[in-house]
């Protein structure tokens, strides 16, 4: 019996995740029958290769989607709020990477290592929303220790790439850090100040409470992932002059006692992450090992002996990979599979 296969779009193609969910369709050898790639009229006539053939760009327009069976967006929030809900009146299901539709109770928020269950609520709009890429990695590296003993509190650092600003935040980078190596005055468009040499505390906009929308992106939507409000998270999110790969440092304090040791053996078995942590031999997991590949490096685990029952660990993963494509692509994997 042949496999079935999909008509599929990406919205957002041209963009650093649209362009990664194209290789990842391609990679994970996604079912498909038929590729429409789609993002804004300057890019019409642009052509994108997927699986050897040359696609060519189309405008994303409201009728883009008919005859589609599963469109991946990431063509910022705006699009996703307005284009949608279009698709899926045209039937199509959207997993999109944007976080326009994150929080609304009838749209799952999906992690396929954590809750794949959540896919089956596509049903209600026809929309699964995919996590922010900070806290993707976060919920991968601690739910093993959720289940096994339970969370009461989170404490998170990041240390963000630009490459989750987007293709321009790149740029921005790499012109910037040529400037000050060539002693010539740096050029500061996309973020508030210079990120070259520099960390910014700042990841999208000021709230009320004095957090980053961020911040309360990692607070909010981990609790949505678990299923469950009363774990305390707090969160400080940074801009760091790294191109691909986001790091964090989590403390977790646990409700039943656990050890270094065994967080190390019980994240050796959980699914899409490597323990990587052998200090001695200056071994723990890095931005330049997790850029360009799918799995969650953890590492620097230790108990923190300023509690009864805590425990320290650095985490690192490709955020436009794990963080977006690779994600929105697992779960497109499970709607296949599983549902359509
Ligand atoms: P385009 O390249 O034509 O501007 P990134 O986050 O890397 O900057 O990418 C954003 C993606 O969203 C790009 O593919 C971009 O297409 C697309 N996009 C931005 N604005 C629109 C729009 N108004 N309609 C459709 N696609 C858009």
């Amino acid at each position: 019996m042949s496999e079935k296969k999909f008509n599929v779009a990406v919205a957002g193609a041209t963009g650093a995740v649209g362009n990664q969910m194209i290789t990842c369709l391609e990679e994970r050898n996604f079912p498909v029958k038929s590729i429409k790639l789609l993002a804004s009229s300057r890019s019409v006539g642009r052509k994108l290769r997927f699986k050897g053939d040359l696609v060519e760009v189309e405008e994303l327009k409201e009728n883009s989607f008919r005859g589609v069976d599963i469109a991946l967006f990431s063509a910022g929030g705006g699009i996703s709020k307005k284009f949608a809900p279009i698709a899926a009146k045209d039937g199509c299901v959207v997993v999109d990477n944007s976080s326009a539709w994150r929080m609304d109770p009838e749209v799952p928020l999906v992690v396929p290592e954590v809750n794949p269950h959540a896919v089956a609520q596509y049903t209600n709009k026809g929309i699964i929303a995919n996590p922010n890429c900070s806290t993707i990695q976060m919920v991968v590296s601690i739910d093993p220790i959720y289940r096994k003993c339970g969370i009461k509190r989170i404490v998170v650092s990041t240390y963000q790439a630009v490459s989750g600003t987007g293709k321009k935040a790149i740029d921005e980078l790499f012109d910037q850090t040529r400037s000050m190596i060539n002693f010539i005055d740096c050029t500061i468009n996309v973020y508030p100040h210079r990120i070259a040499f520099n960390c910014l505390p700042h990841i999208d906009v000021f709230l009320d409470n004095g957090y980053t929308k961020e911040e309360m992106k990692m607070v909010d939507e981990t609790r949505k992932i678990l299923e469950d409000d009363n774990i305390g998270i707090t969160a400080t999110t940074v801009r760091v002059p790294v191109f691909f790969g986001h790091s964090e440092s989590i403390n977790i304090e646990t409700r039943k006692h656990i050890t270094a040791n065994e967080v190390k053996s019980l994240l050796e078995k959980a699914p899409g992450i490597k323990v990587v942590d052998d200090p001695e031999k200056n071994i723990y997991p890095l931005a330049i090992d997790a850029a360009g590949q799918d799995l969650t490096l953890v590492g620097r685990i230790r108990e923190d002996e300023s509690i009864q029952n805590g425990i320290n660990m650095w985490v690192v993963a490709d955020n436009i990979r794990k963080g977006a494509a690779t994600n929105t692509v697992q779960i497109a994997e499970i709607l296949a599979k599983e549902y359509l």
